[in-house]
């Protein structure tokens, strides 16, 4: 008995310690101790003993039994531990490499110039303000001075939605709705979309933007059109361009005036952008028309102003001497990554 006892232990020994995985060392542990086990069968053959000798095999098996699930245990949980080193192992991460760069996105140069313009009449006390684009002729035209036969029209062809709806040809709608909001003193500007219906080539899109401005006060004269229009410009396209004043026509302005900016790529002397002038056309103005006042219930005796409207696409495209409008427009990211810082 007890030699058996001692092969059974030395076997037993062995395989636990050559049992590859749990799996096996599971297997081991039912093929010994279970049921139909060796160990359970070698209790069993005790029947066939003196009873005197019984209760020393007895105790010599339950001491094997102890030995052996101590020794099962101690494999099992000495393999549990290895698994779980080497699974932390390939999950280890280096978190010194780099990781994956996302592109930023970044600012359309529409934009870009625009926050630059409204810093500018920020700086200089003026609001910005926002009007719808679907108009009706009221606003866009008649309020401006601008009535049903009047040729002005004729340039401003746009879209109609219906009978008195279309989509806005200028931003000078917001003048009207600002001055029926509010009393004077007013300083504002106004960026936003307009659309004309034009041929889309090199100069021209049927959607454009243009940026209003109005200042209405007591005493306001030319003179403020100019210091204020020549500031802009000095700091828009810096301060040793030169700026000018030629006469003009619009209906809702009495005198009217364009502004012109020398060249900045050619310094006046006459190139492509400038088409030969060495000047670059950068907005109208002009002061507010009697006729436009008095119809927002403004009374023209007391007070006066001036309006602009800049094109900010015309502005964008000489400050980045981008040679093509429909670049602005085509989302192309070869074009706009340019711009992104
Ligand atoms: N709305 C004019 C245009 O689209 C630009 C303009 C000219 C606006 C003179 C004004 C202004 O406010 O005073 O051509």
């Amino acid at each position: 008995m007890k030699e058996k006892l001692e092969q059974l232990r030395q076997q037993a020994m062995q395989a636990l310690e050559a049992a590859p995985d749990k799996k096996a060392l599971e297997e081991l542990r039912v093929k010994v101790m279970g049921k139909k086990g060796s160990l359970t069968e070698l209790l069993r053959g005790m029947g066939s003993l003196p009873p005197e000798e019984r209760p020393k095999a007895g105790q010599m098996v339950n001491q094997l039994r102890q030995e052996l699930t101590e020794r099962f245990d101690a494999r099992e949980a000495a393999m549990e531990a290895a698994a779980k080193a080497e699974r932390l192992a390939a999950e280890r991460l280096d978190v010194t490499m780099p990781g994956k760069r996302r592109p930023a996105g970044g600012l359309h140069p529409l934009n870009r110039v625009l926050d630059e313009l409204i810093d500018i009449f920020q700086s200089m006390g003026f609001d910005v303000v926002d009007g719808p684009e679907v108009e009706t002729e009221h606003y866009c035209f008649e309020a401006l001075n601008v009535p049903k036969d009047h040729p002005a029209r004729d340039m401003q062809d746009t879209f109609y939605l219906g009978p008195d709806l279309l989509l806005r040809t200028q931003t000078s709608a917001a003048q009207i709705r600002t001055m029926e909001g509010r009393t004077p003193p007013i300083r504002m500007i106004c960026p936003g979309r307009v659309y004309r219906a034009d041929e889309v080539d090199a100069t021209h899109s049927p959607v454009f933007h243009q940026v209003e401005g109005l200042v209405v006060d007591k005493g306001i004269t030319m003179c403020d059109l100019k210091g204020v229009l020549e500031q802009f410009a000095h700091e828009i396209y810096g301060p040793e361009t030169k700026v000018r004043f030629r006469p003009s026509f619009f209906p809702f302005t009495e005198p009217s005036v364009e502004v012109d900016v020398s060249c900045s790529e050619c310094g006046g002397k006459g190139c492509r952008i400038c088409k030969g002038t060495g000047w670059i056309e950068i907005l109208g103005a002009g002061m507010v028309h009697p006729n436009v006042l008095s119809g927002c219930g403004i009374d023209p005796e007391v007070y006066s102003g001036f309006a602009f409207g800049i094109g900010l696409d015309r502005l964008t495209t000489t400050r980045h001497r981008i040679s093509d409008i429909r670049l602005l427009f085509e989302n192309d990211r070869r074009f706009l990554e340019q711009f992104a810082r």
